[in-house]
């Protein structure tokens, strides 16, 4: 054959296969061939694959405790979990992204209620409203309201979340602070005031930090301390521009608190920067509270072993995200998915999941008497504080325009320029806000 036949019998050939695809892309067709996968004709078990970058740090066992509730609900649906490894995310996002441009998704996936849901797996067709499950399940009575709307497209609900984290939290050493006298700081000035006094008394760096990931949730909560909610939210909605003086100063206080950090930062996890805190080898972490979950299966003590605090100037507000699962469009196993799901909402997979997880459940009727102190302190505080929503982890921006904050944040960290880092977000902004 002449190489212009061959190309053309691709093409008809690549043509059909397009058309194939297309005419299964219906959900009834789905149904039917998610059911046949689901159940083989010679009975044999049927199986969920379910992704996310929970493999440890209290994270595996948390998932590990859903998935226990999982097997007594659904005992013959093999649960085959597709972690990747990874703080939040990195990784696996990447791993995510490739399968599903390869049209191969995993059943259900891990995404954040916010942007990283609505502006990047639903803007791309990649998942299926779940307004049935929600309706099935009774799950508007006892979800939060103000969630609602960022899992949401339209009239369209298109994930479960299992939980609310805290991204603003101060990590502490107790008897660091005690030795040397040190208040927990309540503001910027006091915090950095404190580092000040230890950075003299010979700790050169206490302020543990890890990898790149670890320093834009940094970034995100020393702006919301600098801005306070409205400037951050302004930043999201366009009512704050990117080139004003209080981003400025805000980049000012983050460039001050990067400088009291560990130099091997980037080669560390972020449970590696918890456990420079938890040896006394720095007196402070800014960390979502999946710190806790890895504290506590380390067996450590809340406020002997470690402490915590709004991060400093943070005080009355909650700055959140939310882990949640969605069912992919055309999921090969859709039923057991939706089975998967089912658990993912329920109150008993969040009451198994969150006090280990290191996270509250999304669910408002949670049973306290499961949760140690600090999450009972988050509870209170997620009820109470002005909520405003993190960057690091999909609330705020889409990935595309996250990822040119990081761009320009990974050109930061190595020249320090705060105003080529403003102009740069400025940019950023323009091109993807
Ligand atoms: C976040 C995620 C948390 C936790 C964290 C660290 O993005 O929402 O559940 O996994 O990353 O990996």
């Amino acid at each position: 054959m002449s190489r212009s036949r061959v190309l053309r019998s691709l093409a008809i050939f690549l043509a059909m296969v397009l058309i194939v695809a297309a005419c299964g892309g219906d959900d009834e067709t789905t149904d039917t061939t998610a059911a046949a996968s689901d159940t083989t004709a010679g009975g044999e078990a049927q199986q969920v694959e379910v992704f996310s970058w929970w493999t440890g740090g209290g994270e595996a066992a948390g998932l590990d405790a859903m998935i226990e509730v999982f097997a007594g609900t659904d005992p013959d649906v093999e649960f085959v979990n597709s972690a990747v490894a990874g703080g939040a995310g990195t990784n696996a996002r990447a791993v995510l992204a490739s399968r599903l441009q390869a049209n191969d998704p995993p059943d259900s996936w891990q995404g954040h209620a916010g942007q990283e849901l609505i502006g990047t797996y639903v803007a791309a067709d990649q998942i299926e409203p779940l307004n049935f499950l929600y309706e099935e399940m009774g799950w508007l009575d006892v979800m939060p309201e103000t969630l609602i709307p960022l899992i949401s497209d339209g009239d369209n609900i298109y994930s479960v979340p299992v939980n609310i984290h805290r991204a603003n939290v101060l990590w502490t050493n107790p008897t660091v602070l005690t030795d040397n006298g040190i208040d927990v700081p309540e503001t910027l000035d006091d915090f950095f005031a404190a580092m000040d006094a230890l950075q003299a008394a010979g700790m050169d760096a206490p302020l543990a930090m890890g990898e790149q990931w670890t320093s834009m949730h940094l970034l995100e909560t020393i702006m919301l301390a600098s801005m306070g909610a409205d400037g951050w939210n302004g930043l999201w909605d366009g009512s704050v521009a990117w080139d004003s003086a209080e981003v400025t100063q805000a980049l000012e206080d983050f460039a001050k608190a990067l400088s009291y950090t560990n130099s091997d930062a980037s080669a560390l996890s972020w449970q590696d920067a918890g456990q420079l805190v938890l040896d006394g080898d720095a007196a402070f972490n800014i960390m979502g509270d999946w710190q806790e979950g890895f504290f506590r299966e380390l067996g450590k003590e809340p406020t002997t072993d470690y402490g915590w605090a709004p991060v400093p100037g943070t005080g009355g507000l909650f700055q959140f995200l939310s882990d949640s699962f969605v069912l992919a469009k055309n999921a090969p196993h859709r039923d057991a998915a939706i089975a998967w799901l089912k658990v993912a909402g329920s109150l008993e997979g969040q009451d198994a999941f969150n006090p280990v997880k290191g996270s509250i459940p999304a669910r408002n009727d949670g049973d306290r008497s499961l949760y140690g102190e600090y999450l009972l302190s988050a509870m209170d505080d997620w009820a109470s504080n002005t909520v405003v929503g993190s960057l690091t982890h999909g609330v705020v921006a889409n990935d595309s325009w996250k990822s040119e904050i990081d761009t320009a944040l990974g050109l930061f960290l190595v020249d320090g320029d705060v105003a080529a880092f403003q102009t740069a977000l400025v940019a950023a902004a323009a091109a993807s806000g």
